[in-house]
């Protein structure tokens, strides 16, 4: 694991486009995982510039989103579709036939079986929750669970609530990938900001690995990357 503290929210912005411009360059057919929520909103405008400076084309690419809300229609303007044609994908050239969300109706298991026929998921970006969440995967989340539906905690509802008129339209279920299909991409690129995280950080990487912190699982993987602000890094005791 590459645990990298930077100053800012927009250090970590820009370095994080740096890096998965490089993979998009690397591999213009890839599969790329994406996150919603407030964290990957600098790096995916910086994103945008890169493509639109002519750096990068996502023409070739097949994203995988790594959770929906189950009872918004995809119009809603808190759907993590809408989040994601707003924040990034209406502003580059992806196809939308490449574009994949975890099912809100049908088989979860379905959207495994479509990230191993497109042959994995390469690069994989993640928030984290402030109760260690990643993706929805909630605290007690099995560290070999898939994609499937599942219960948002009373934490995950207070914290998203903030998008919401009231805390009451906060959707109480959705759908994720599961931490072992996380597990299972190629590279991982986690990224956390500010001082409501800092206490999920030091859980997630240096306490030890349990199914109550989810993040804590991205220490059995090979390729991970984490950037984080000062604020967010405040706990660490190996900095
Ligand atoms: C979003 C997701 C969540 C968020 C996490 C942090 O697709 O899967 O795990 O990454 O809740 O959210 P923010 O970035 O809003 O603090």
């Amino acid at each position: 694991m590459v645990i990298k503290c930077l100053e800012n929210y927009e250090a970590i912005s820009s370095h994080a486009a740096d890096i998965v411009a490089a993979a998009i360059l690397e591999k213009p057919t890839g599969v790329f995982g994406f996150a919603t929520g407030s964290t990957p909103v600098g790096l995916y405008k910086s994103l945008i510039t890169c493509y639109q400076r002519g750096e990068i084309t996502f023409s070739g690419l097949t994203t995988m989103n790594l959770d929906e809300y189950v009872g918004l229609s995809a119009d809603h303007d808190q759907s993590y579709r809408f989040f994601m044609q707003h924040q990034l994908f209406g502003h580059v050239d992806v196809r939308p036939e490449c574009i994949n969300f975890p099912p809100v109706s049908g088989e979860p298991s379905a959207f495994d079986d479509l990230i191993q026929d497109k042959g994995g998921i390469d690069l994989q970006i993640l928030g984290l929750g402030s109760n260690g969440h990643i993706g929805f995967n909630e605290p007690g989340s099995a560290f070999d669970s898939r994609t499937r539906i599942v219960g948002l905690s009373s934490s995950t509802i207070r914290d998203n609530a903030r998008f919401f008129e009231h805390s009451r339209d906060v959707p109480r279920k959705a759908v994720t990938m599961g931490i072992r299909t996380i597990l299972e991409t190629r590279q991982i690129l986690l990224l956390a900001s500010g001082a409501n995280k800092a206490d999920a950080v030091v859980r997630c990487l240096e306490g030890p690995q349990t199914e109550d912190v989810p993040g804590s699982s991205l220490q059995s993987h090979h390729n991970v990357t984490v950037l984080l602000d000062e604020a967010a890094a405040t706990g660490l005791t190996q900095k």
